[in-house]
Order: C-alpha cells, then structure tokens, then sequence
C-alpha cells in the first residue's frame, strides 16, 4: 500500500514524522538520489522509508538509534514496507554523539535529527558533514527550537539556520457547502536548517534593521 498509510498505521516505539513534514525535509533538505544521509534517531523508522525512497539505489543512508527495543520497531517497519532490508539502508544502534566520520566511511552529504536534545549532537554533526551539507532538524517545542538555533549559531561553522513550520488544511469541496476542514493538526513541530560552512568562512551576521 502508499507509503503514507504504512506510516500512519504500522506499529511504534516512537512518535513518527508525519508525511507532512517529511515532504518538507526531502525537498528543502535537498534528498537526492545517490546522496550519503544521516539520520537520528531512527524511532520508528517512518522518516527513514521517506529517506530511503528519494535517495534511490545509489544512495546510502545511515540511521542511528540509541534504544534497541526503537531500533526493532524501525526495522521492522521499513523491512515491512520494502519487503526486505534495502541494500542502501544501514541501521545502528548506538549515541549519534559518538559517531566518528571513520564510522561512517567518509563524511555525509545530508544530516537530519529527530530526538529530544538535537543540540548536544551538534560538534559532532559538524565534524560529519560535508562543506556546503545540509543540517536539519525536527523540534517540536519552542525552548527545543531556541536552543539548536543558538547552538548552531555559537558554533561558527553553519549559515544562519532558518526555521519554519508547516500547516496543512484540508477542504471539503461539496458544492455550496465548499469550505475548509473545521479540524485541522494544527502542530507537530518546527524544521530548522542549516548549511555547513567550509573550514575558515565565517558566516555573515544575520542581517538587523537598525533600531531608531
Ligand atoms: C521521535 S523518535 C524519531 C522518530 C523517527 N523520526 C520516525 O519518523 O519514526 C526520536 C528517537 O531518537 C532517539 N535518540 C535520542 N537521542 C539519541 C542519540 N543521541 N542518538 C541516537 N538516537 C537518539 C530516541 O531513542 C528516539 O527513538
């Protein structure tokens, strides 16, 4: 069946992202088929499938989870969904922030969290990332999105993170009676992203309109 009814039913350990929101990390994050993505924590797996599908049979993706009872939900999920493992998948159970760029076998393209306290894995995610990589992560309450914006920010090495969010209505087209859905998910959480300088840029102060 589609992909998003897989996720919105399959068994979990851990909250999923939604396919709104996975929409919005494989376009603005730049997935693209052959790309070398990390991903953590893996949780259910549902963003690693949405991950799997856009890097394509070149690509490679690498998940880290650090609780094995969430590693087991999230393989089984996407072995589910594709039937058997994908040759491009790599699931690993293990801290994100003690992750080597040799564990990897070379740096990655992309990176995309999804956990609890995204900021105390951001030194390591800058010594993982390519130059001109994109950062991104899923927060889902505000002092979470303050913390990894000024976390990105002290470290002097990422593009001044930008931060959104998406909201999608839907409507009930019925002749007269065509209006918007009464209910709506109003939140799930905010995505911020970030790009990694190359070594000895500085990255130019966000720009203020001068107070008069
Ligand atoms: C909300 S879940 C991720 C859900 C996943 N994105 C999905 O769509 O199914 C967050 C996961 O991050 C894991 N986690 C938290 N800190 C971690 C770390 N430092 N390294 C690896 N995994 C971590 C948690 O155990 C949890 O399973």
């Amino acid at each position: 069946h589609l992909m998003v009814d897989h996720v919105l039913s399959m068994p979990r350990g851990a909250a999923v992202i939604y396919p709104k929101d996975s929409a919005q990390i494989l376009v603005e994050g730049d997935i693209f088929p052959g790309a070398r993505v990390l991903e953590a924590g893996a949780g259910s797996g549902a963003l690693s499938m949405a991950l799997l599908r856009a890097i394509g049979h070149d690509g490679k993706l690498i998940s880290y989870e650090i609780r094995d009872d969430h590693l087991e939900y999230a393989v089984s999920n996407v072995e589910e969904y594709f039937g058997e493992r994908p040759a491009t998948w790599d699931p690993r159970l293990g801290d994100l922030k003690e992750v080597t760029v040799d564990d990897l076998g070379g740096p990655v393209d992309r990176i995309v969290l999804d956990m609890l306290e995204p900021w105390e894995c951001l030194e390591t995610c800058k010594d993982l990332l390519i130059p001109g990589g994109v950062f991104m992560t899923y927060v889902a309450t505000v002092p979470q999105l303050m913390k990894v914006m000024e976390g990105l920010r002290e470290l002097q090495c990422f593009t001044e993170p930008r931060a959104w969010e998406s909201l999608i209505r839907d409507w009930k087209v019925e002749g007269l009676a065509t209006r918007p859905e009464h209910r709506m998910n109003a939140h799930t959480a905010f995505l911020v992203l970030a790009r990694r300088l190359a070594d000895g840029v500085t990255p130019p102060r966000p720009q203020r309109r001068a107070r008069r």
